[in-house]
């Protein structure tokens, strides 16, 4: 056992790397450099340690090896992926939560726990205008979070007991959504057993939002093929190129066809919290389920994702089964472990529960006002620069754009010199903007959602990115 003085000077450590790392003057590099195989096996690998050392060595080594190789989400110039910055009273009460193992499990076990999940996620209902009142659970992500959405909308929907019979002998289930999907809602297909060539990927329109024509073309090909469409996914943003699905006109072709809505707010629910984005959202109100996630736009530690649905019956209906060695243990209160899969689980929605009594609602709509600011102002800094042009207007945070330097029209290169450019801020470590494709194409894409990220860094990532380009 580490002795009482030993583990308090351990912690103090810890403590002053974590304020290192969101106050320190020279920021760690956004990107690790580049590591070898060989290089961190020699840091982590060898053999199973049949001896034990001191506690107090490894620590040091521990922060030696593992912070030239992890990237630093805290840089003002991180803009790549939907990668944010962390929080630092929820980080440092990360010890304390496994110290004490504290788990939403069963009421009688842990009523706090279990009453800040509860909480955690009626606030988050009502922030993003999903519901005053929703249930749900907090998950490691937003792809967990998708996974239980779809997981109840096969129960809710099927026709059949899906927990009992399965699917085999029964019609095809479908499910629909946009081309530019998460693809975490195909392997979610793919897991529940209904196939990703059943996931439907519709076409988009010129903005890459979901042809709601094309949709209601497909539905009606299936039914009349003797399939079972059961559920459509909308995005609230997604994550291309953060475009909002028409949620409203999703809706009401959900009802009409009695399937489940599930809105993907991964990425972009959040921006609810904007007045001139709320129009965009209101279909929200109108989805069976919805998935956010506190650990992108709301900046809090891994892992925090949450699945919203309008009714705890849903989610009992889905995953409830009680074992015998835990009815003790149940009570009549109300038990998160019956509606969601697993059984241990640490508590994940402390973090999002003390960032919101932290800073508030008001704060977090200020910052989101401010990077839909800031991409606009990233996007009319790429229209005035004559070796860049943009790949679409930012309906959110995200803007995509491409590097085109004079005389230089071969797609191919163009493709190459986008990814080679992507490549090289990484390398430089003091900017991160991540690629993706749109319409065959490779663009640059950069997503302004961490509270790190000011005005100031986004013009100097782009002026170091137009650095980089000129020596390509
Ligand atoms: C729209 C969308 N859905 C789902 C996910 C997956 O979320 P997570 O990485 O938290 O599992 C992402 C991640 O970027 C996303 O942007």
């Amino acid at each position: 056992m580490t002795r009482p003085d030993t583990l308090r000077d351990l912690g103090y450590r810890i403590v002053d790397q974590i304020v290192e790392e969101f106050h320190g003057a020279n920021p760690r590099p956004v990107f690790p450099a580049p590591q070898t195989r060989d290089a961190m096996e020699a840091a982590f690998g060898g053999p199973l340690p049949l001896e034990g050392m001191e506690p107090d060595a490894l620590l040091q080594l521990a922060l030696d090896r593992i912070l030239p190789a992890a990237g630093n989400p805290n840089h003002p110039g991180s803009m790549g992926y939907v990668l944010t910055s962390s929080s630092p009273l929820p980080a440092l009460f990360e010890a304390l939560v496994a110290a004490i193992k504290l788990r939403p499990t069963t009421w009688k076990n842990q009523p706090a726990s279990c009453h800040i999940e509860t909480t955690v996620v009626r606030w988050l209902g009502e922030m993003a205008g999903f519901a005053p009142d929703a249930a749900g659970y907090v998950t490691t992500g937003g792809s967990w979070a998708n996974l239980a959405a779809l997981s109840v909308a096969r129960v809710r929907k099927a026709g059949w007991d899906v927990r009992a019979e399965g699917l085999n002998g029964k019609p095809q289930l479908v499910a629909y959504t946009s081309e530019h999907t998460h693809s975490c809602i195909q392997r979610s297909c793919e897991m529940l057993g209904i196939g990703a060539n059943w996931l439907r990927k519709i076409p988009l329109d010129k903005h890459f939002r979901l042809r709601t024509d094309l949709l209601e073309q497909a539905i009606q090909a299936d039914v009349t093929a003797g399939h079972k469409p059961f559920c459509v996914v909308g995005n609230a943003g997604t994550v291309e190129t953060g475009a909002i699905d028409p949620l409203n006109a999703l809706a009401d072709i959900a009802q009409r066809n009695n399937l489940w809505f599930h809105v993907d707010g991964a990425y972009g629910a959040f921006a609810a919290l904007v007045p001139e984005k709320r129009a965009l959202m209101t279909g929200i109100a109108r989805a069976d389920s919805l998935t956010v996630d506190p650990h992108k736009w709301l900046n809090t530690p891994f892992e925090a994702g949450c699945i919203l649905f309008r009714d705890w019956a849903d989610l009992r209906l889905t995953f409830s089964l009680i074992p015998h060695y835990l009815q003790a243990a149940m009570g009549t209160e109300h038990n998160q472990y019956e509606y969601g899969f697993e059984l241990s689980r640490t508590d994940r929605a402390l973090k999002v529960w003390l960032a919101l009594r932290q800073y508030g609602v008001a704060a977090y709509a200020a910052m989101v006002a401010d990077h839909l600011d800031f991409t606009h102002h990233l996007a009319s800094l790429i229209k005035e620069a004559p070796e860049f042009e943009l790949a679409c207007e930012p309906e959110l945070s995200i803007c995509c754009f491409r590097y085109v330097p004079p005389g230089v029209t071969d797609p191919v290169t163009l493709d190459q010199l986008n990814y080679d450019l992507e490549l090289a801020l990484m390398r430089d470590g003091r900017g991160l903007i991540s690629g993706t494709q749109l319409n065959g194409r490779r663009v640059l894409r950069a997503c302004i959602a961490s509270r790190s990220v000011t005005r100031q860094s986004v013009e100097e990532t782009f002026r170091l990115l137009r650095v980089l380009a000129a020596t390509l």
